[in-house]
C-alpha cells in the first residue's frame, strides 16, 4: 500500500472513532455547577484534539474481541470472560487524562494556544485552569471505576491508569528540570519522554486488555507497543514544534526553543557544537517570529539534528510494532500497525 493510501486508511479509522468518543464524552462529562469550572473542562475537550489515545484503546479491544468494527454496542462490549462492559467510557477516561495533562502543561510551558484556541489559563484564569485539570483527573477515575467490567479486571485497569498519572508527573518534573541542563543524553531524554508522554499511550493500549481479562503477556505486549510508539510520537511532536506553522499545529510554533526544552533535536545539536540556548531571541513563546524559527531550523538541519531525531522516531515506531504480535491477526491490528507509522509521519 502506498504511503498516501496508508495514511487515508488510518485517518478514516481515527475519524470514525473520534466521532464515537466525542459523543461519549458529551454523555459522560455533563455540565454541572459551578458553571465556570465545568465550562472550562468542556472547553478543552470541545476545542478538538486528535483523540489518538482513545482510538488506540478502541482498536485494541476490537482486535482482541476479533469483531467486525462497529458490529457491537461499544457501551456493552463483550469481554473474554463474558462480562459486558462500557468500552467507550474506558476510552473516554484516557482522553480525559490527556486533556487534564494539556491544561497543566500549558501553565508550566507558558503556552497560550492549545488545540487552535486560547489555552484554558488564558481563556479563563490560572485558578480555574488548575481546578479544571484536577476535575478532569478525578473524573477519569470515576469513569474507569464504573465500566461494569469484571471487578478484578477493573481494579487492574484502575491501577494502571493511576500509576500512569504518577509517571506523567515524574516525567513532567524531569522535563522542567532539563530546561536548566546542557548535558542531557539521548537515554535520559528517552526516559523523560517515556514518563511524560509514552506511558499514557501504553495505558491506552493495555487498559482495554485489562478490562477484557486478557493474559498478562498480552497486556505487556500492548503496553510495550504504546510506550515505544508513544516515544516516537513525542519525538515527532518536538519536530513539529520546529517545523509546523502555529495555525496548522493549533499551538505556538517554536515554544520549545524559547522555553529551553531539551529534545532529541537540541541534544544532538549541542553535541555538534551549536549554541542551542541562543538560537532564538525571545522571552516568551508569543514573541518569537516565524523567520527566527526558520533560521534556527536551518542551523539544526545543517548539522543533521533533524535527521537524527527522525531516525530515532522511526526506530522506536518499528520496535513498537513488534508488541502487536500478541493480538490476533485481523483488520484492527493492521490499523494499529499503520498507526505506528502515521504517528511519525503526521504533520499536525
Ligand atoms: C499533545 O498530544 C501532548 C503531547 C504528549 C505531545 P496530542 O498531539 O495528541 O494532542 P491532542 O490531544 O491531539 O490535542
Ligand atoms: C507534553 O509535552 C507532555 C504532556 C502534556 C504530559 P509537550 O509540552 O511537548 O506537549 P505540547 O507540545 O505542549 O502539546
Ligand atoms: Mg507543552
Ligand atoms: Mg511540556
Ligand atoms: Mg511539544
Amino acid at each position: 500500500m502506498s504511503q498516501d493510501a496508508m495514511e487515508k486508511r488510518v485517518l478514516d479509522a481515527v475519524r470514525q472513532r473520534r466521532q464515537l468518543v466525542n459523543e461519549a464524552v458529551d454523555e459522560d462529562l455533563p455540565m454541572a455547577e459551578p458553571d465556570r469550572l465545568y465550562e472550562a473542562t468542556r472547553y478543552i475537550i470541545e476545542a478538538g484534539g486528535k483523540r489518538l489515545r482513545p482510538t488506540i484503546a478502541l482498536l485494541v479491544a476490537e482486535s482482541l474481541a476479533d469483531l467486525e468494527p462497529f458490529s457491537v454496542d461499544y457501551r456493552s462490549f463483550p469481554s473474554l470472560d463474558d462480562w459486558e462492559f462500557d468500552l467507550l467510557r474506558a476510552a473516554v477516561s484516557v482522553e480525559v487524562i490527556q486533556s487534564f495533562t494539556l491544561i497543566h502543561d500549558d501553565i508550566m510551558d507558558q503556552d497560550d494556544l492549545r488545540r487552535g484556541v486560547p489555552a484554558v489559563h488564558v481563556e479563563y484564569d490560572t485558578e480555574t485552569a488548575i481546578l479544571a485539570g484536577d476535575t478532569l483527573y478525578s473524573k477519569a477515575f470515576e469513569m474507569i471505576s464504573d465500566t461494569g467490567a469484571n471487578p478484578a479486571n477493573e481494579v487492574d485497569a484502575m491501577h494502571l491508569l493511576a500509576s500512569t498519572c504518577t509517571r506523567i508527573c515524574e516525567g513532567q518534573s524531569l522535563d522542567v528540570a532539563y530546561e536548566n541542563r546542557t548535558d542531557v543524553g539521548p537515554e535520559e531524554y528517552l526516559e523523560m519522554v517515556r514518563l511524560k508522554t509514552a506511558v499514557l499511550f501504553g495505558a491506552s493500549a493495555a487498559i482495554p486488555a485489562n478490562l477484557m481479562g486478557a493474559d498478562d503477556e498480552v497486556v505487556e505486549g500492548l503496553h510495550q507497543y504504546g510506550t515505544d510508539v508513544g516515544r516516537a510520537f513525542q519525538i515527532q511532536d518536538d519536530l513539529l514544534d520546529l517545523t509546523t506553522p502555529s495555525e496548522q499545529l493549533g499551538k505556538q510554533r517554536g515554544s520549545d526553543l524559547v522555553e529551553g526544552k531539551e529534545t532529541m533535536v537540541t541534544l544532538h545539536a549541542r553535541q555538534q557544537g551549536v549554541d542551542v540556548d541562543n538560537l532564538v531571541d525571545a522571552d516568551t513563546p508569543e514573541e518569537v517570529t516565524e523567520t527566527a524559527i526558520e533560521e534556527a531550523v536551518g542551523v539544526l538541519e545543517e548539522v543533521g539534528s533533524i535527521e537524527f531525531a527522525r531516525s530515532r522516531a522511526q526506530e522506536l515506531a518499528e520496535q513498537g510494532r513488534s508488541g502487536l504480535e500478541v493480538l490476533p491477526d485481523n483488520e484492527p491490528r493492521a490499523l494499529l500497525d499503520d498507526l505506528a507509522e502515521y504517528l511519525i509521519a503526521r504533520n499536525y
